[in-house]
C-alpha cells in the first residue's frame, strides 16, 4: 500500500494482472477511491471470487467486474475506456506461477499500452544476480518447479532486461516483508 501510495496519481485506472481471489484488489480500491481498480484473471473461479469480494465490500458502483485476461493472449482484449484512462499496471505474485513466456508477454503488451512516465509494478520473490535471497525462497522455488517445471522464482536481472526491451527502466527495487520485492518499472517514451 505504502509503495503504491507514493506512485499512484489521483485519477484514471490501474489494471491488475493475475488478481487471484480479489482480496488485494478490493483493498486497493478502498484505499484509493479516486481511481478505478480493474482486476483481471484468466481463471473463471478466481474471477467469480473477485466478483464476490466486490459485492461483499459493496463496491459494485465503483469497481468494475474482473476482466478475462491471460497475458499470453496477445493483443490483450481490454475495454477501450480502460485503455484511455490507464495510468499503470500492477501484477502481484504472478510471474513465478506462470511460464517465462508470460513475463515476456506481460512486458510486451504493457509496453504497447503504457505511455511515457507510466509504470508497471511487480511484487513477489526474485533471485538477485541469479541467487535466492533466502533459504525459504529457494525451497519455495523448488516447490513451484515440482508443481510445474516451467514455473519458478525469476531472476530480477533477466526480468529487467525484458523490461528494457519494451521501453521500461527499473526505477526502484523495494525490499518487502517475507523476502519479497516491489519492483517499479517506468516507461521511458
Ligand atoms: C499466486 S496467484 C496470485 C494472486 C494474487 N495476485 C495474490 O497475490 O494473491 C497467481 C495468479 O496469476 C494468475 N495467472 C497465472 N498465469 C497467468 C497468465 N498467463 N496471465 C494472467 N494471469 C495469470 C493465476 O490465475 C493466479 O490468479
Amino acid at each position: 500500500m505504502e509503495v503504491l501510495s507514493r506512485i499512484i496519481r489521483k485519477n484514471g485506472s490501474i489494471l491488475e494482472i493475475g488478481s487471484g481471489s480479489g482480496e488485494h484488489g478490493v483493498a486497493f480500491q478502498k484505499r484509493f477511491p479516486e481511481i478505478v481498480w480493474q482486476t483481471s484473471d484468466p481463471d473463471l473461479i478466481h474471477r467469480k471470487s473477485i466478483s464476490s469480494w466486490i459485492k461483499y465490500e459493496e463496491l459494485n458502483n465503483k469497481m468494475p467486474q474482473p476482466i478475462t485476461l491471460n497475458v499470453e493472449n496477445i493483443p490483450w482484449k481490454i475495454p477501450l475506456k480502460l485503455v484511455d484512462s490507464l495510468q499503470g499496471i500492477v501484477s502481484i505474485n504472478m510471474i513465478h506461477v506462470a511460464r517465462w513466456t508470460s513475463t515476456i508477454a506481460l512486458f510486451r503488451e504493457s509496453g504497447r499500452l503504457l505511455n511515457k512516465g507510466q509504470y508497471l509494478i511487480l511484487y513477489g520473490p526474485f533471485k538477485i544476480c541469479n541467487k535466492h535471497t533466502s533459504l525459504s525462497n529457494s525451497l519455495f522455488d523448488n516447490s513451484l518447479k515440482m508443481q510445474n517445471e516451467l514455473w519458478g522464482v525469476r531472476n530480477l536481472e533477466e526480468v529487467s532486461l525484458e523490461a528494457e526491451k519494451n521501453g521500461f527502466y527499473q526505477e526502484d527495487k523495494i525490499s518487502m516483508p517475507a523476502n519479497n520485492f516491489s519492483i517499479i518499472y517506468r516507461k521511458l517514451s
